[in-house]
């Protein structure tokens, strides 16, 4: 259906990708991994033609190539049905009409489980169902070669779940899947081949999938980089808790305490209000209050809440440490940023210097970005939505090493997480929301990705 042949790609010295060849069968899924900054979105953008190669070709004999972007693409102010149909409304005559609309949304939205309406803005559904939107509008156009790069970073496990069954079924029907991510062990489960990119090179090219595990995929990914192992922490609930959120919890110094829920149990708006952005009895009052009270948010959605795009990665790096500090302004300290800022990018491996603006960095490296400015402004308190999200295995043990020391050092974490896995490698206690309530307690002994599925579909640990 598509075959690429030797493709390459420049971004000023950088070389994002080099001299890559790949094929995509009918009927196949085929994955592709690699670290953060690898170049697996540069050459998804070649093949479904965003992005020009500087060298090398790609020959497709499909249909038609639909890419589900890293990055969404969901215009906010347009309505779910109008981003759905972007392009080529169906009309009657002359006229959109927006009974076929419906009628052609309505089995790909239920096979996507997206319930919502059509006429609601798109930018008041939650980043999840943004994600699920993207990838309707991506079904809806019947392609015969579909590619997802990271289409399940905001998906909670029942939504990835119904994902997996869809292309299976487009498989089945012969369409040909190329799927990006950094959950190895999805990807693997559906994947017939794997393609491993290391710094823009394909270390391992369309091998059967057959042939690898998780630990070859993982060693080809990272070459003899080590990944960090996780730390044992100790703490006490004897003396006061270091945070205290209402009549619901509170947290001791140094605990980790998880949030889980369903979409709209109620979790997530305790993270909203800890960080300022829902006005709460006895919260901080907008998030510039939070960020003075020394309370680190890292948010999942980073476009929106975590990032200057615009600008160097030494000034977000530094941002919230002179907004939260309060003395002089930026450019008093300029030197000293820039380079803690280099200090921050060896720590956490991010792939881009101090003076790169953090539009051209990769997705998980801006991701990394939002976390690196947090340990800079010496937070008091450390509130994290999906902190990992779209980040590589190597990257992530390396942030779980930050959290788990930053805990240790006595500050209280609060995390959610659509990734139960980590949500149990790193908590010490998680609370189980439904209906805006606390349902279930469950400790670090309790903890697996089992008990914590059934208590936030059941309502209750068994
Ligand atoms: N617009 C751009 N300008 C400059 N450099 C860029 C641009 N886009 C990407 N790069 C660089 O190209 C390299 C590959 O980026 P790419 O987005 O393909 O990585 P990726 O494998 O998708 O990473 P991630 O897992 O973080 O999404 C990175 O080093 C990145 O900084
Ligand atoms: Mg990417």
């Amino acid at each position: 259906m598509l075959r690429a042949h030797g493709l390459t790609r420049y971004y000023g010295g950088v070389t994002a990708l080099s001299e890559v060849d790949i094929s995509l069968a009918p009927g196949e899924v085929h994955a592709v991994v690699g670290e953060n900054g690898a170049g697996k979105s540069t050459l998804v953008k070649i093949l479904s033609g965003v992005l020009r190669p500087d060298a090398g070709s790609v020959s497709s004999s499909g249909r038609g190539v639909a890419l589900v972007a890293q990055e969404l693409t969901v215009f906010p102010d347009l309505t779910v049905a109008e981003n759905l149909f972007p392009l080529d409304p169906p009309r009657r005559g002359p006229l959109v009409s927006r009974r076929r609309m419906a009628l052609l949304a309505a089995p790909v939205l239920a096979e996507l489980g997206l319930d919502v309406p059509l006429g609601v803005r798109a930018g008041s559904l939650s980043l999840a169902d943004q994600q699920l939107l993207e990838i309707g509008r991506a079904l809806l156009r019947e392609p015969s070669v579909l590619i997802l790069d990271e289409p399940t970073s905001a998906l909670p496990a029942d939504a990835v779940e119904r994902l997996m069954g869809v292309l299976r079924r487009l498989v089945a029907r012969g369409v040909a899947v190329l799927y990006v991510s950094h959950f190895l062990e999805e990807v693997l489960r559906i994947a017939s081949r794997v393609t491993v990119l290391r710094d823009g090179r394909a270390v391992l090219a369309g091998v059967d999938a057959e042939s690898v595990d998780l630990d070859a995929v993982v060693t080809a990914m990272l070459g003899d980089r080590v990944v960090a192992p996780p730390i044992r922490r100790q703490f006490s609930h004897e003396g006061p808790p270091a945070l205290v959120v209402g009549d619901l919890f509170s947290v001791a110094p140094g605990e980790i305490v998880g949030l889980a829920g369903l979409q709209g149990a109620g979790h997530l708006e305790v993270l909203a209000a800890l960080s300022g952005r829902a006005r709460r009895p006895g919260t901080p009052r907008s998030p510039r209050a939070a960020v003075r009270a020394g309370v680190a948010f890292v948010p999942s959605d980073r476009k929106r809440y975590g990032l200057m795009l615009d600008q160097p990665v030494w000034r977000n790096t530094s941002a919230a440490a002179w907004l939260g500090a309060g003395r002089g302004g930026w450019w008093q300290h300029r030197r000293a940023h820039v380079s803690s800022a280099r200090g921050l990018i060896n720590r956490l491996r991010i792939r881009g210097g101090p003076y790169d603006l953090v539009s051209t960095l990769s997705g998980g490296n801006q991701q990394k970005v939002v976390f690196a400015k947090w340990l800079e402004a010496d937070p008091r308190v450390l509130v994290l939505d999906d902190p990992t999200r779209g980040v590589d295995v190597g990257a992530r043990a390396e942030m779980h090493a930050v959290i788990d020391s930053l805990a240790a050092a006595g500050k209280p974490v609060v995390l959610a997480s659509t990734d139960l896995a980590e949500l149990c490698e790193l908590c010490d206690r998680v609370l189980v929301f439904q209906r805006g309530r606390v349902v279930a307690r469950l400790t670090r002994s309790e903890l697996s990705e089992q008990a914590l599925s059934v208590a936030m579909n059941a309502g209750f640990a068994r």
